[in-house]
């Protein structure tokens, strides 16, 4: 079903909108579909600069997994995601070269945090519930259980994940998760405004600045500092212009190449 996410696009921001607010946002098998797609236009468009991801409806960004439709459900063996053929859905979100803002305007369990955790930048919304209840039902919060203990200190993330304890978005902030705390009908207002400031610096430098950061992590950083990943900034014209553009006090029109 094509309404499970909404696609939509202003100037070179993509604003991609969980569309499933009767179960919170969780997430289906086609609603994880569409998000890879959603996520590989992203990555193959050059006129797209930056993705804004969102939840519809005033209760959760996203409830994780949907536990309607899952191996319980079906009766189906599942292996778990470290054995799918594809890649996961948050290392396609990771993986798109492009920024990414969770616009977190609820809830955000399991999946929603994981969701977060592949974004770059979060904005949530006040009271909203963070955390990670895979141990609660079952599962296993395979992306999560990487990636969040060397997102925050590791007491606390294995606290959340060994207890299923939901932190609050100003707890979040405090450990890093969040950028921004702000009223939930602001939310979406705000990860906007970012996304615009966002857009309307050089596209390449951007993404070289995310690939930089994504694809040194873990190296030892001598290692680092010779990548040379994502587009190359410094042999575009866009530099040519944002230079011409500051000396003649006037705005960069830039090109993306
Ligand atoms: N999968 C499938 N359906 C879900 C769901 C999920 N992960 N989360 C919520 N829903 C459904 C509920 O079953 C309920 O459906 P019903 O009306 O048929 O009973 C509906 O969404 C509303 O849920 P409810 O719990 O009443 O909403 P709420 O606004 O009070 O609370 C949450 C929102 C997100 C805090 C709460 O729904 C929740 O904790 N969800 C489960 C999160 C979870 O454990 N996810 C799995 C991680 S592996």
């Amino acid at each position: 079903m094509d309404h499970e996410l909404i696609i939509e696009t202003e100037g070179a921001i993509r604003i991609l909108t969980l569309n499933r607010p009767e179960r919170r946002n969780a997430l289906s098998r086609t609603l994880r579909e569409k998000l890879i797609e959603a996520f590989l236009d992203v990555r193959a468009d050059p006129a797209i600069w930056v993705v804004v991801l969102a939840g519809a409806g005033d209760k959760a960004f996203c409830a994780g997994a949907d536990l309607k439709e899952g191996p319980a459900a079906s009766g189906r063996r599942d292996l778990g995601p470290m054995h799918a053929a594809a890649p996961l859905l948050f290392e396609v979100i990771a993986d798109t070269g492009k920024p990414v803002i969770a616009a977190v305007n609820g809830a955000a369990i399991g999946g929603g945090l994981e969701l977060m955790l592949a974004s770059d930048i979060c904005i949530a919304a006040q009271g909203a519930k963070i955390g990670l209840t895979e141990a609660k039902v079952g599962m296993g919060a395979a992306y999560a259980s990487v990636v969040l203990p060397r997102a925050i200190p590791s007491a606390i993330a294995l606290e959340m994940m060994f207890t299923g304890r939901l932190i609050d978005a100003d707890e979040a902030r405090h450990w890093g998760l969040v950028n921004k705390v702000v009223a939930a009908e602001e939310v979406l207002d705000e990860a906007m405004e970012m996304a615009r400031t966002i857009a309307g610096n050089a596209p390449l430098s951007v993404q070289r600045m995310k690939e930089m950061a994504r694809k040194s992590e873990g190296l030892p950083r001598a290692a680092a500092l010779r990548l040379d990943v994502g587009p190359n900034p410094y042999l575009s014209e866009d530099r040519h212009e944002g230079a011409r553009a500051f000396l003649e006090k006037r705005k960069p029109v830039w090109k993306g190449r």
